[in-house]
C-alpha cells in the first residue's frame, strides 16, 4: 500500500466508522459467545454447474477470481462449442483432424458461469505456474503441444469476454508432459522433469539459463514400465533452494548450480507416491510470526497406491488397496526425519488443498487402484481436514459426503471466498458417459469446509477494503483494517496469506501459505480493528505476484482480498 492509498483508506475507514455507528445505534450491539468450531463431520456440497462442457483435469484461480480450466485436444468433440463459430484444424489430432469444440473454459465465480476457450495444441497432463504479472503461463502437453507455451492473460472489462489463449510454439526445449512447475524469487518458473524427460529447463529463457539441465534425481527414482516419479512433488524452501520428492524420497536442489544439498532419507515405508501411484503432497503454513527466528518449513505427503498397484491394475485387473499413510518432515532441519500419520481413510489420487486457516483438506480420489486409465476402483467420496498444529493422533477429521466419485483427471482448487472448487473425472481415453466405470464428468461443485457454516458469522471477520487490489513491497509495514459481528479474542486473530495454484494429478503446484507476524492489533471502533502485518522478508518465502490474504479468526477466515507482492 502506498502513501496515498494508506491516507485515502484512513479516510473511507473514518466515513465508514461513523455509517457503522450510526447503524448500531439504531439496532443496539448483539452478544454472541466466543466459543472456536467443535469437532464432528462438517462441511456441505453445492452443485454449481451439472455442465460445463469439458472435463476439468486442469485448474488456476487468476486474481480476477476467474478459474481457467482445460482437459486434451484428442478427447474428441466436448459438450461445449468453440467461440464465434471457430473450429481447430489440426492433423496431428489423434481423435479429430477438424473440432469445433472448446477444451478450456474459463469459469466466472462471481456470476457462476462458463465461456468457452481456444486451445490448439494438446495440453494434455501439462504444467503451468501463474507468474508475477498474474498471467498463467501453461507448459507442455502431449503430441503437437509437448513444446508449446501458452499464455493466458486475466481480462476484465471490455476483453473480457473475448480474451483467449496465445501461443509460443517451440518455446520449450524439451517436450513437458507430466512436468511439475515452480515460480522462482526472481519472478521466472522452472519446469520440472516429464514423462522420459530427465532434466529441469526455465521459462521464460535467459542468457545464463537457456539449456535443460539434467537431473539425475529423475532417473534414480524412475521404475521403468511403471514410472512412479511423474508429476515430481516441488516446493521452494525457505533458503531459496526447491525441495523436490519424487517416488519415495527427496532431495534439495540448489537449481542455480545444478547441485544436490541434501538427500532426504526415503519415506520409512518405502512406498511410492508420485503418479501413476498418485499421492499428494503441501508445504505446510510457514510460520513468520516469530520475527526474530528462522522460518522452519515442514512437507506432508498424503496417500498414493503401493508398490505394484500399478502393473496389479493395468495388466490384472486386480486394484489394490491405497496407501492410508502420510509422511510429515521438516525440511529445514540439519537431520530431518520422516514422521508417519495415519490417515482414517486410504486414499490414491486425492487432492490436498490448503485452506485460509492453514488447515489442510484431503479431497477426491479413490481407495484401490492407481492413477492412469481405468486403473481406479472404489471411490473416496468423504474429504478429511488436517490441523497440523493439534498434537500427533488429533489431527484428522472426516468431512461429509459428495454425491460425486471424483477419480483420475480431477481437481480441486482454494477460491478467495473460501470454498473449494472441485470438478473433473475421466478416466477414459475419451468422453464416455455410458457403458463404463465412472463415467466422464462435467459437472462442477464447490465444498465448503464448515468455517463457512452461518453459526460462526459471528467470529468472522471481514476485510475492510475500499481498492480491489493492493500491491505491496517486501518486508513492509501494511495495517489491514477489519470488523467482526461478535466478540474479538484479539489473541486469536492472525493474517495469512495464500498464493493461487495450479491444480493437476493430485497436486498442486505453487501452493503455499504464509502466516504473517502481527502487531499493535487494536480495536478502532465499535466492532472494527486494525492490525498491523509484517510481509514477508524476501522473495525466497513469496516469490513475486498475487496472494490472497485472509484475516483468520479462531480458525474462521474472511473472505480474502487480492494482494500484489513485489
Ligand atoms: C451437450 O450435451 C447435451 C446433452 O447430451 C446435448 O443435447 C448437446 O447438444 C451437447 N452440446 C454440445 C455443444 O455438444
Ligand atoms: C504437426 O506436427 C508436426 C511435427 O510435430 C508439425 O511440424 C506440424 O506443423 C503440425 N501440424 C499441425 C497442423 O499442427
Ligand atoms: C546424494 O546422493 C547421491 C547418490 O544418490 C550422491 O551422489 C550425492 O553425493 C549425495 N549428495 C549429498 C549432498 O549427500
Ligand atoms: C504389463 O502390460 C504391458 C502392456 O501389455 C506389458 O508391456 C508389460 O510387460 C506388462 N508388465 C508386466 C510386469 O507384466
Ligand atoms: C468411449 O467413447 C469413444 C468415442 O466416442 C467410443 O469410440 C468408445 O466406444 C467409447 N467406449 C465405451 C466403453 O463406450
Amino acid at each position: 500500500m502506498k502513501g496515498t492509498s494508506s491516507s485515502n483508506n484512513i479516510l473511507f475507514f473514518i466515513v465508514r466508522n461513523i455509517f457503522l455507528l450510526l447503524l448500531l445505534t439504531c439496532h443496539g450491539a448483539n452478544f454472541a459467545f466466543a466459543a472456536a468450531p467443535v469437532g464432528g463431520r462438517g462441511g456441505k456440497w453445492d452443485l454449481l454447474s451439472s455442465n460445463i462442457g469439458i472435463t476439468a483435469m486442469h485448474m488456476q484461480l487468476l486474481n480476477n477470481d476467474r478459474v481457467v480450466i482445460y482437459d486434451r485436444t484428442d478427447f474428441g468433440a466436448s459438450n461445449i462449442s468453440l467461440p464465434y463459430g471457430k473450429c481447430r484444424y489440426d492433423q496431428n489430432d489423434t481423435s479429430l483432424k477438424v473440432d469445433c469444440s472448446a477444451h478450456s473454459v474459463e469459469y466466472d465465480v462471481a456470476s457462476n458461469t462458463i465461456r468457452p476457450l481456444m486451445v490448439q495444441t494438446d495440453v494434455w497432463c501439462s504444467s503451468g505456474s501463474i507468474s508475477p504479472d498474474g498471467s498463467l503461463v501453461q507448459t507442455g502437453g502431449f503430441n503437437d503441444g509437448e513444446k508449446v507455451v501458452r499464455v493466458f492473460k486475466p481480462c476484465n472489462g471490455a476483453t473480457s469476454a473475448i480474451c483467449d489463449w496465445q501461443e509460443i510454439p517451440g518455446a520449450l526445449i524439451q517436450r513437458r508432459w507430466y512436468a511439475t512447475n515452480h515460480i522462482l524469487p526472481d519472478g521466472r518458473q522452472i519446469v520440472i522433469g516429464g514423462r522420459r524427460t530427465f532434466n529441469y529447463e526455465f521459462i521464460p529463457k535467459t542468457s545464463w539459463a537457456h539449456n535443460a539441465y539434467s537431473l539425475p534425481f529423475l532417473v534414480q527414482t524412475h521404475v521403468p514400465g511403471v514410472e512412479n516419479n511423474l508429476y515430481p512433488f516441488v516446493f521452494l524452501n525457505v533458503d531459496g533452494n526447491l525441495f523436490i520428492f519424487a517416488n519415495n524420497r527427496a532431495i534439495l536442489f540448489d537449481y542455480t548450480k545444478n547441485v544436490v544439498v541434501k538427500n532426504y532419507s526415503e519415506i520409512p515405508d518405502g512406498d511410492p507416491r508420485n503418479y501413476p501411484s498418485t499421492g499428494s503432497a503441501v508445504l505446510l503454513p510457514l510460520n513468520l510470526q516469530a520475527q526474530d527466528q528462522e522460518v522452519e518449513a515442514e512437507v506432508l505427503v498424503c496417500g498414493g497406491a503401493p508398490k505394484g498397484s500399478f502393473i496389479s491394475a493395468q495388466n490384472h485387473s486386480t486394484f489394490l488397496g491405497a496407501l492410508n499413510t502420510c509422511g510429515r518432515v521438516r525440511i529445514t532441519d540439519p537431520d530431518p526425519k520422516w514422521t508417519m500419520e495415519t490417515m482414517p481413510l486410504a486414499r490414491t489420487m486425492g487432492d490436498m488443498v490448503t485452506l485460509p486457516n492453514g488447515h489442510v483438506l484431503i479431497i477426491n480420489g479413490a481407495a484401490k487402484g492407481t492413477g492412469g486409465w481405468e486403473n481406479g476402483r472404489d471411490p473416496v467420496l468423504e474429504p478429511v481436514i488436517y490441523r497440523p498444529d493439534n498434537p500427533l493422533g488429533s489431527r484428522f477429521e472426516v468431512q461429509n459426503s459428495s454425491p460425486i466419485p471424483r477419480m483420475y483427471h480431477s481437481t480441486a482448487v482454494l477460491l478467495r471466498d473460501g470454498r473449494v472448487l472441485v470438478g473433473g473425472s475421466n478416466p477414459h481415453v475419451y468422453y464416455n458417459f455410458t457403458g463404463v466405470n465412472f463415467p466422464t464428468e462435467l459437472r462442477l461443485e464447490a465444498f465448503s469446509p464448515s468455517y463457512l457454516d452461518s453459526s460462526f458469522d459471528y467470529l468472522r471477520p471481514q476485510i475492510i477494503s475500499r481498492a480491489p487490489q493492493y500491491t505491496i513491497g517486501y518486508g513492509q509495514h501494511v495495517p489491514i483494517w477489519f470488523t467482526v459481528p461478535g466478540v474479538v479474542d484479539t489473541n486469536l486473530v492472525k493474517v495469512t496469506m495464500v498464493a493461487p495454484g495450479f491444480n493437476t494429478h493430485s497436486f498442486t503446484m505453487n501452493q503455499r501459505l504464509l502466516v504473517l507476524a502481527s502487531e499493535n492489533m487494536r480495536q478502532v471502533g465499535i466492532k472494527d480493528y486494525q492490525i498491523n502485518v509484517v510481509t514477508p522478508n524476501n522473495a525466497k518465502l513469496a516469490p513475486p505476484g498475487y496472494y490472497m490474504f485472509f484475516v483468520v479468526h479462531q480458525t474462521i477466515p474472511s473472505v480474502g482480498i487480492w494482494v500484489k507482492i513485489q
